[in-house]
C-alpha cells in the first residue's frame, strides 16, 4: 500500500510517501516570505502553496524512487489551517487521485501531528496522554487508538507557540521567535522575574493570552524608567517567560496524568523543540515514573510525513473521502 500525502495547512508545502507504514521520502519548502512581516500572512501563504505544491510533490516521488501510477492513495490534510492553504493541497489532491482514479483519504492536522509517534520507534502503546504543542495550537488528549482521541484540554486564546513568539517580539526579537527565545533563556535566571501561569481551573485548559499582557506592561514600566532593561536583561527575561509557558504546560500535563492514570506521556508539535519543556518533562518523568515519547523534530514540525502515517491508519479502517471533500479551517480532533 503506498501513499503520497500532502501538507498544506499553514505555512509549510510538504510531500511524502509511505509504503506500508515505512517513509519513503518526506520533502517540506518552508515559505520565508513571512518573516518580514513578523507572523504568516494567509494570502501570501497560499499563494507560496501554488508555487511548492507540485516541486515538492515530484521531489517526494523522485526521492522516494516511484512512479504517480504506484500510488494506491492520494491524502491531504482537510484541516484545521488556513482556509486558503487547505485549499492549494486540497484541490491538488482531490486532482490528482481523480486523474489517477485513486481513493483519497482526508487528514486530521492535529491527529497527525500525535500519529507522528508511530513513523519511527520508540512507539508509544495505545492508550497514552499527549501534549500538541505548536504555533497554531495547544491541546492534551487521551490517545485511544490511532482513530479514536479525546481531546481533554486545550487553549482557550493563544497557542504556546503563540505565547513564546508574541512574547519573543515584545523583546524585539525576530519572527519566529520561539526558538531563539529559548536559546537565549539557557544563559538566563529563570526565576528571576514572575509571571502569571496560563493554566486554568477546573479543567485542563490554558490560557496564554494574560502572560502577554503581562509582558508588555511590565517592559513598558521598566523601559520607561530605565530604557536599556531589556537589552540588559534579555536572557533573564527569557529564561522567565520559559519557565512560566513550561510550568504552565507541566501543571495540567501533570494533573491529566494523574487523573487518568496514563504513564506514558507524548510531546507533539513545533514547540516540542523547546529546551526548557523538554527538561521540566524529563525531570517530571523521572519523579513520577513516566515513559517520555518525543518524535524526532522534523516530525513535530509540520510535514507529510505525519500526514501519511494518519493516512495509513486510516487506509487500513477503510475511511476515506469522496471528490466532495472541501476544508475544515476548524476541523475537531475525535
Ligand atoms: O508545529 P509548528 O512547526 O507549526 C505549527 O503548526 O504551528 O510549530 C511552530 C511553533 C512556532 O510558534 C515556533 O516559535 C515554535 O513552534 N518553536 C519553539 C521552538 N522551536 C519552535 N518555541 C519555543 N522553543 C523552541 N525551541
Ligand atoms: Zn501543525
Amino acid at each position: 500500500m503506498t501513499i503520497l500525502a500532502l501538507e498544506s495547512s499553514c505555512d509549510d508545502t510538504g510531500a511524502a510517501v509511505m509504503r506500508d507504514g515505512a517513509l519513503l521520502s518526506n520533502v517540506v519548502a518552508t515559505q520565508h516570505v513571512h518573516e518580514q512581516y513578523g507572523g504568516v500572512v494567509p494570502e501570501l501563504a497560499s499563494r507560496a502553496h501554488q508555487q511548492h505544491v507540485l516541486p515538492v510533490v515530484t521531489a517526494a516521488l523522485r526521492q522516494a524512487g516511484v512512479g504517480k501510477h504506484e500510488l494506491d492513495a492520494v491524502a491531504v490534510t482537510q484541516g484545521p489551517g488556513l482556509l486558503g492553504s487547505l485549499l492549494v493541497g486540497g484541490m491538488f489532491a482531490k486532482s490528482l487521485a481523480l486523474a489517477l482514479d485513486k481513493p483519497l483519504l482526508a487528514v486530521n492536522h492535529m491527529r497527525a501531528h500525535i500519529l507522528a509517534h508511530f513513523i519511527e520507534e520508540p512507539r508509544p502503546a495505545f492508550p497514552f496522554l499527549c501534549l500538541t504543542v505548536s504555533g497554531g495550537h495547544t491541546q492534551l488528549v487521551v490517545v485511544r487508538s490511532a482513530l479514536a482521541m479525546e481531546v481533554i484540554g486545550q487553549t482557550i486564546d493563544d497557542a504556546a507557540g503563540e505565547a513564546f513568539d508574541k512574547t519573543a517580539k515584545l523583546l524585539g526579537l525576530p519572527y519566529p521567535g520561539g526558538p531563539r527565545l529559548d536559546k537565549l533563556a539557557q544563559t538566563g535566571n529563570p526565576r528571576r522575574f514572575a509571571f502569571p501561569e496560563g493554566a486554568l481551573p477546573g479543567g485542563y485548559d490554558f490560557s496564554f493570552s494574560g502572560l502577554k499582557t503581562a509582558v508588555l506592561y511590565f517592559l513598558k514600566k521598566e523601559t520607561a524608567a530605565y530604557p536599556p532593561f531589556i537589552e540588559e536583561n534579555l536572557a533573564d527575561l527569557c529564561a522567565s517567560i520559559q519557565h512560566t509557558i513550561v510550568s504552565t504546560l507541566l501543571r495540567q500535563l501533570r494533573r491529566a496524568a494523574a487523573a487518568t492514570g496514563l504513564t506514558q506521556v507524548a510531546l507533539a508539535g513545533g514547540v516540542a523543540a523547546n529546551s526548557g519543556l523538554r527538561a521540566a518533562l524529563q525531570a517530571e518523568a523521572q519523579e513520577r515514573g513516566w515513559q517520555v515519547f518525543i518524535p524526532a523534530f522534523p516530525f513535530c514540525t509540520d510535514n507529510a510525513a505525519m500526514i501519511a502515517m494518519s493516512a495509513h491508519f486510516q487506509y487500513l479502517a477503510g475511511d476515506f473521502a469522496s471528490q466532495l471533500l472541501s476544508p475544515d479551517p476548524r476541523l475537531k480532533l475525535k
